[in-house]
């Protein structure tokens, strides 16, 4: 993440600093003042092409809706046929899309946002829950007979974003904050489980324990306080919360080899010698600035089936801009989304693939920014129109074949 503020930082600390040599310069009558200014139109320029590059808006060609429409049946159908999942994170119960795609195509949905912690809490309180939101995407799909993916019990990324501030004020003034944060983290899983018993039979109980800075786990409030131990306690105390429902570990991957990835792996194998109750590994697969190597995710999802865990694909999107060099981008994209998913499906161990959206129209790139000024995004695998992309029909072809 440090690296993505660094590329604001780094140019807006330049062109500062530029812009004082020149005022500098000026004031003190120095010669100096024609280089700096110099410098200083340059950098404004590189910065305009740099910004007319990424925020121009750009139209690719849809050669996709001159296809005739995939066959009739859909993929809920047999995926259902199948025992296997194919899913799309939910934004609000009360987006028309969801009940267009949903149960037809979708047999399986995952609250994008109202089911995690903060977002479960009134004014960012810690205990003072209000899960109507959470509760609208949950029963419609349960109404329905879609299984519901919890996302997510235990983040630690982002302070007063995934979990709630209160809880940093808390552990600091704590007398005995290994304590504390149990206490609270057992008090919201007990909680949130419960009251989705019954409705939620999976949960990403942590979210994204490794770094995006480095080859670590992420040095949040949980790790800081508890040790490596804050995620296997939280595997134990959701069992304990709910003995029914399946238990994953939900990360997002760059590369699937490296540093990182062995880290991965060690981590794995200490919460499986140490009888952590885990029953899978969720691979998120955002495709945010390039493309994943597909050879290397089929020999990941392999390792992971290797150590007797399932593997999901959990939050799958890939934007159109990362094939904008294709001479048919959004062809080139649903051929890389379809190949993504066979590699999933064709395992046996890999049990649902899911998009980060029901549509085009309801991706998060489009109101986190930058990406809401780098449009389009077109991520996934409806579009904003609610038509299937090309990768609908190759995913169901896939879907029939899966052992
Ligand atoms: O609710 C406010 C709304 O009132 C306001 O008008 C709008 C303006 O920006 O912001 C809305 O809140 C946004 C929220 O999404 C609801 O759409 C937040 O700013 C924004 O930070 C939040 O982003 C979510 C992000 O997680 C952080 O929780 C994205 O929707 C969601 O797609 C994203 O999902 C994560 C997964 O949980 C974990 N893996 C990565 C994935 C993508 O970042």
């Amino acid at each position: 993440m440090l690296k993505y503020y660094l590329y604001a930082i780094v140019p807006a600390f330049l062109l500062l600093s530029t812009f004082i040599w020149v005022v500098v310069s000026l004031i003190r009558r120095c010669k100096s003042w024609r280089i700096a200014a110099g410098i200083f139109a340059a950098e404004i320029l590189i910065l305009a092409i740099g910004y007319f590059v990424y925020f121009t808006p750009v139209e690719y060609a849809r050669n996709y809706l001159d296809d005739p429409p995939p066959d009739p049946g859909s993929l809920a159908d047999i995926a259902n046929e199948k025992g296997f999942y194919i899913g799309a994170a939910v934004n609000m119960a009360d987006n028309p899309e969801y009940r267009k795609l949903v149960p037809s195509e979708f047999n399986s949905v995952t609250p994008e946002n109202y089911a995690k912690w903060r977002q479960l809490l009134v004014n960012d309180e810690i205990g003072n829950y209000d899960f109507s939101k959470a509760d609208a995407i949950v029963d419609y799909a349960v109404e329905k007979g879609v299984r519901v993916r919890g996302h997510t019990l235990i983040w630690g990324k982002f302070s007063g974003r995934t979990y709630p501030k209160e809880l940093d004020d808390r552990i600091a003034n704590a007398k005995d904050p290994p304590t504390e944060l149990r206490s609270i983290m057992r008090e919201h899983i007990q909680t949130v489980m419960t009251h989705f018993q019954g409705r939620i039979p999976i949960w990403d109980v942590v979210n994204e324990p490794l770094s995006m800075d480095g080859v670590y786990l992420d040095k949040n409030i949980f790790l800081n306080t508890l040790g490596r131990s804050y995620i296997a306690e939280s595997f134990r105390m959701a069992r304990e919360a709910d003995p029914s429902a399946q238990l994953f570990i939900n990360e997002q991957f760059g590369n699937y080899t490296g540093e990182l990835v062995e880290l991965f792996f060690d981590l794995l194998e200490w919460l499986l010698e140490e009888n952590v109750p885990i029953d899978g590994v969720g691979i998120q697969a955002h495709n945010i600035f390039k493309t994943h190597n597909l050879d290397e995710f089929r020999q990941f999802v392999e390792r992971v089936a290797d150590l007797g865990l399932l593997v999901e694909v959990t939050e799958f999107d890939a934007r159109i801009r990362l094939f904008g060099e294709e001479p048919d981008p959004y062809r080139a994209q649903s051929d890389y989304m379809a190949e993504y998913a066979r590699i999933c499906i064709e395992n046996p161990a890999c049990i649902g693939f899911t998009v980060w959206g029901l549509s085009d129209a309801s991706t998060w790139f489009d109101w986190v920014p930058p990406f809401n000024r780098m449009l389009p995004n077109d991520p996934l695998l409806f579009d904003v129109n609610l038509r299937p992309k090309p990768a609908y029909a190759k995913i169901r072809d896939a879907l029939a074949r899966r052992p």
